[in-house]
């Protein structure tokens, strides 16, 4: 299984925030958004990863992240115009997928719940069509919207519907098998010109190979696309990690405990950053016993 993170787009509705800096770049909270769905990939135990942004942004990508070899990855670039739609990811990445299957998600999607790496192994286990990820929200038409019956399976999925007909959002988190670079490359640009992902995930339902699997209330989907929004993020991630002493999206920690990177690498990352509590809170994870996220 192939990661693609896709960091694209121009954040014209976070302006003037973002008119100089991408928005996956923004802060949330204690470290960049991008970390956010970046830990998604992590915990799915997908190594391989390609990162997609604009030309404009890119070398900021590479300055934080670089080949992501000190924390057990291999990240490589590739650049996107801003207007090439998400569906445009994987003609973009169609070499880095190769074979394979692939996960992909969206740099601003921030996601955090009880048992996620779990949920995700099991999903993303033998993807055959499309694996899609729905999460119920009190505004919907903002979003791609998944309508099903009451047995869950999936009826019909929409674009930013004007009435949509359930409150059940599509998360920027899907997995395809390899086909989907086929099915990209095939796509017509929508009205507003972009390839869209839910133009790819209608095809895989029309031909009966998509499922959904909703992420219960329990979940945190958190919205990143307005400037109280991205307050709000910022404040739950502050919240539970006063609360608990631990971090959310911690990449140094993730990928100790995934056992990607050993603990005196993990230590010595805790160590160049020994000024900071970040720094600190790797050095203690080092130092302490392993145990479960
Ligand atoms: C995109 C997708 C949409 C999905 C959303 C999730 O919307 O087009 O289907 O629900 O991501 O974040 P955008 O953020 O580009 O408006």
């Amino acid at each position: 299984m192939k990661g693609i993170l896709l960091a694209g787009g121009s954040g014209t509705r976070l302006h003037p925030l973002t008119h100089a800096v991408s928005k996956q770049l923004l802060p949330v909270y204690d470290k960049p958004m991008v970390y956010y769905p970046l830990s998604v990939l992590m915990l799915a135990g997908i190594r391989d990863i390609l990162l997609i942004s604009s030309p404009r942004h890119l070398d900021m990508f590479q300055a934080l992240l670089g080949d992501g070899s000190r924390i057990g990855l291999a990240l490589s670039y590739a650049e996107q115009q801003d207007d090439g739609g998400i569906a445009e990811a994987f003609t973009v990445g169609a070499d880095h997928i190769g074979d394979d299957s692939v996960t992909l998600i969206l740099g601003d999607n921030v996601f955090h719940g009880p048992g996620f790496s779990t949920l995700l192994h099991e999903q993303l286990r033998n993807v055959e069509g499309a694996v899609l990820f729905g999460y119920r929200v009190t505004d919907p038409e903002r979003y791609g919207v998944a309508e099903t019956d009451i047995h869950g399976r999936l009826l019909s999925i929409e674009e930013k519907p004007a009435c949509p007909r359930s409150d059940l959002a599509v998360t920027g988190l899907y997995a395809y098998s390899n086909d989907v670079v086929d099915i990209a490359k095939n796509l017509r640009p929508s009205a507003r010109g972009e390839l869209e992902i839910t133009d790819v995930n209608r095809v895989y339902l029309h031909q009966g190979r998509a499922r959904l699997t909703v992420l219960g209330r329990g979940f945190a989907w958190l919205d990143t696309g307005t400037y109280d929004s991205l307050l709000q993020a910022s404040s739950y991630v502050q919240l539970l990690e006063k609360r608990q002493g631990t971090r959310i999206a911690c990449l140094e920690e993730i990928a100790f405990r995934m056992g990607f990177i050993s603990r005196a690498e993990c230590h010595e990352l805790g160590l160049g950053l020994a000024q900071t509590s970040y720094g600190r809170y790797l050095m203690e994870i080092a130092e302490g016993p392993v145990k479960a996220t």
